[in-house]
């Protein structure tokens, strides 16, 4: 948790523009029925796109109250519940989620024991679709020593004990599909 995001510059979280350049079906396309956590949901624009393509239901979790504050004023769908907590101590039960998704977040909680939890939580055959930068100097985006480059990634999410079952770059970022298998 060395990196959070700072809230003051929430409104670039906002922007819907992200929507083009990382359509949610990226990330809907790899989850399997049930309940889905969006880990580090920030303002909650991709938790109400996953919401309104899953039309389950969706918790939308994050560690900073400015974030869960901005979201709700902004509106929260009917099928989204808005969690306060930290990746590393999720509450919930073992195997209790089916799905979680996490865009632009790992860099933040990367090497604290949330993926570990993330692993917990999800019982057998659950999905993790994670989202990041790419580890190359960018004008936007997190400074290069904080980002974590999908090499590091796949060896985090493996230790942690998923299968990775995809990966591939996604213009400036990348996509992982993980499955507790
Ligand atoms: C870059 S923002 C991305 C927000 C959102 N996923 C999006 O793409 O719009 C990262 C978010 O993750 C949250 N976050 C970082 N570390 C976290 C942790 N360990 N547990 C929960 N939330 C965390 C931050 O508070 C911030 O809202």
């Amino acid at each position: 948790m060395s990196h959070v995001f700072d809230p003051e510059k929430l409104k670039v979280l906002e922007d819907a523009g992200r929507l083009e350049e990382l359509p949610v079906e990226e990330l809907t396309g790899h989850l399997v029925p049930g309940d889905v956590l969006d880990l580090g949901c920030g303002p909650g624009l991709y938790t109400s796109a996953v919401a309104e393509v899953m039309g389950g239901r969706v918790i939308g979790a994050d560690l900073q109250p400015e974030m869960l504050d901005r979201f709700r004023k902004r509106g929260v769908p009917q099928n989204v519940e808005l969690v306060r907590c930290i990746g590393r101590a999720l509450p919930y039960s073992d195997g209790a989620l089916t799905s979680v998704v996490s865009v632009h977040v790992l860099h933040e909680f990367a090497g604290d024991g949330t993926l570990e939890e993330v692993y917990r939580v999800l019982g057998d055959g659950g999905v993790l679709v994670l989202v990041d930068w790419r580890k190359q100097e960018m004008e936007r985006g997190p400074p290069l020593e904080h980002r974590i480059s999908v090499e590091e990634a796949r060896e985090m999410t493996s230790s942690a004990g998923f299968s990775v079952v995809e990966e591939r770059p996604l213009g400036p970022f990348y996509l992982l599909v993980c499955v507790n298998a």
